[in-house]
This record gives C-alpha cells, structure tokens and sequence, in this order.
C-alpha cells in the first residue's frame, strides 16, 4: 500500500510537512507513505495549457496517479484551504471525468497555530477533493496551536495526535483496499 502525503504548505518548517513526516513515523506495517513535493513548480490552472500540459503538471498527474491513495494535510488560509494546493487540485481535477483524483481513496488533515487546527480548510477540502471526484474518507484532524506541538526540528511532541494519524492512516488503507475489490470484482 503506497500511499502520498501532499502538503499545503511550501514553507520550509511548516507544520503541516512535519505532520506528515509524523504521520510517516506513525503509519502502520505494509503502509509505505512518501511526501509529495511539487505544489510550488506549478502554474496557476489555466485550460489553455491542456493543450501542452507543463512538465510539473504532468509529473503531478502521475505521481498521483500512481498511488494508491493519498492523504492531504492543510493549513488554513484566511479561513480556507491555501491557493497552491487549490490550484494542484485542480491540475489534478482535468481531464474531466478522467482526472486522476477520480475514484482515488484520500484523507485530510491539518495543522495550524490557531485555535480551531485549519477545521474550516479541511473542511473545505474535503468538498473540494469531493467535487473533483474522490472518494475522502475519515473525519477531520485538527492540529491547534501548531506551534506548541512540534519541537524545533519539526517532531511531533503530541501522542494523542500520533495515535489519531496511526488510526487515520489504518481506514486510509483499508478504505482504498476495499474500493480497489470492488473495482476487480
Ligand atoms: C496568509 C495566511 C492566512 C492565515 N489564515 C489563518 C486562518 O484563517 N486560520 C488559522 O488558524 N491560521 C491562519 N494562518 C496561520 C497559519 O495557520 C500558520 O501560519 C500555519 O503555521 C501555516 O501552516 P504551515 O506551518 O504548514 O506553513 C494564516 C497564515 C497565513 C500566512
């Protein structure tokens, strides 16, 4: 089971990466989760590229693509989900009807230094991803106050939140083993 982590954030030290490096640590046997990198290298969605989709676009096409699922952790921006991985998503979205979000198994989680742990934004990428056709599983994880959980070199400091990833992670799994049985089936 391969799964990707795709960060919102292209900070250097954000706490959303770091979350998904925890999430890393805390995924399950059999669970192999690697960190996507490649928000920043995209263009702002523009149709007319279709016609000779960008190198990054098309990278993030196939990376996506290949995984088994995928799990998301934003921060929130203004209240909702930050432009860049808006704008990946709907990279992700096109072709329609056969983008690569289509069908795909994901999840959302989220981390911000605010009160409410980017509720709201994942919230609202949960309709996204929704819209653009995958299947989200799970409920929301929200990481408040980001800066007190994590220590300087980005380590998760918090166990209840580890063992919420590893649990997140676990009907992650299972939820993309059973849509692929149904698929064979
Ligand atoms: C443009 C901008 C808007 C923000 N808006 C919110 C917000 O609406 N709610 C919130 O809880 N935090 C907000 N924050 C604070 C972020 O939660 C905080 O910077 C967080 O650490 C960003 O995630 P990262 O560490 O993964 O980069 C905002 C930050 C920025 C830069």
């Amino acid at each position: 089971m391969r799964i990707l982590a795709v960060s919102g954030s292209l900070r250097e030290s954000s706490h959303n990466t770091s979350l998904l490096r925890a999430a890393i640590e805390a995924a399950p046997e059999g669970i192999e989760l690697e960190l996507w990198e490649g928000l920043g290298d995209l263009p702002i969605y523009d149709e007319d590229l279709e016609h000779d989709v960008p190198e990054s676009a098309r990278r993030l096409r196939e990376d996506w693509a290949a995984a088994d699922a995928i799990l998301f952790s934003t921060p929130e921006y203004n209240g909702s989900v930050p432009g860049g991985l808006k704008n990946a998503i709907d990279w992700a979205s096109r072709p329609r009807l056969e983008g690569v979000l289509r069908n795909k198994t994901v999840a959302v989680v989220g981390a911000s230094t605010g009160r409410f742990g980017a509720l709201w934004a994942q919230q609202d990428l949960k309709r996204i991803l929704g819209i653009a056709g995958a299947r989200v599983v799970g409920t929301e994880i929200p990481v408040p106050r980001a800066h007190e959980r994590f220590d300087y070199e980005g380590r998760l400091l918090d166990g209840e939140v580890f063992a919420q990833l590893r649990l997140h992670l676990t009907t992650l799994a299972s939820e993309a083993v059973a849509a692929s049985e149904r698929v064979a089936a």
